[in-house]
């Protein structure tokens, strides 16, 4: 299955319950946010506080991405304010499998996420365990930066290991992502797509969705 995420980073703060409406409007599937804490990452975003907030305005799947450097100590505040999905950086810890352990032992479905500099290799043991593999295409921290595609080598390998071993993994791309390299990820193998400013920014986010499913739809895996 294919998902559209939107990164609520991109929208208009001041009225974060129209922005998502707009999205859901549009056909996202998952509403993608994005917590950082200036210390995993160099920027400060939202907390359990604000998705608590704008749990109450939407039946979209929360997909929560921390960029954090002490995941465990907040994760149930944000199984409390409503998330479906929390995802962790690798790097944030010389255990993250112990974390993946402890977080998905709260009945909560977890995601292991890889920055740009970190090989695949170093997430092929979360094959099959964790619930989805983020790969960055962008450094975290920051919304609107440039896509680095050479990131999309690491979603071929993730995606091949799976298939060999008959694993339904879900992979999600995020940083730089629109209508215009979307069938790029696809194709490389991933089948969730975050995009922010792409969606965000647009007046016609619907559009740009339906080109992201087209890509779905006409550029799967190459192997
Ligand atoms: C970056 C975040 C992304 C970001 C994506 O650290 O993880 O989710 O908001 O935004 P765009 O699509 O604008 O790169
Ligand atoms: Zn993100």
């Amino acid at each position: 299955m294919f998902y559209i995420a939107p990164s609520l980073l991109a929208a208009d703060f001041s009225d974060l319950k129209g922005e998502i409406k707009r999205m859901e409007e549009a056909g996202a599937n998952y509403l993608h946010l994005d917590v950082m804490d200036g210390h995993f990452v160099p920027n400060i975003s939202f907390g359990a506080g604000v998705i608590s907030s704008i749990r109450k305005h939407t039946q979209l799947i929360f997909d929560v991405h921390l960029m954090i450097s002490d995941p465990l100590k907040y994760v149930d505040s944000f199984i409390k304010a409503g998330a479906d999905i929390i995802t962790f950086h690798y790097e944030c810890s010389d255990h993250p499998m112990d974390i993946l352990k402890e977080i998905k032992a709260k009945h909560i479905p977890c995601g292991i996420a890889i920055s740009p500099r970190t090989p695949a290799e170093a997430v092929i043991p979360f094959v099959g365990v964790a619930d989805m593999i983020l790969v960055m295409t962008v450094e975290p921290g920051f919304g609107g930066q440039s896509f680095m595609p050479e990131c999309l080598d690491k979603v071929r390998v993730l995606r091949r290991e799976a298939l060999a071993r008959g694993i339904d993994q879900h992979i999600e791309v995020d940083g730089g992502i629109g209508g215009d390299n979307a069938a790029h990820c696809t194709e490389a193998g991933a089948n969730i797509l975050v995009a922010g400013s792409a969606l965000f920014k647009s007046k016609k986010p619907k559009t740009i969705m339906q080109q992201m499913r087209m890509a779905a739809k006409e550029h799967p895996f190459l192997g």
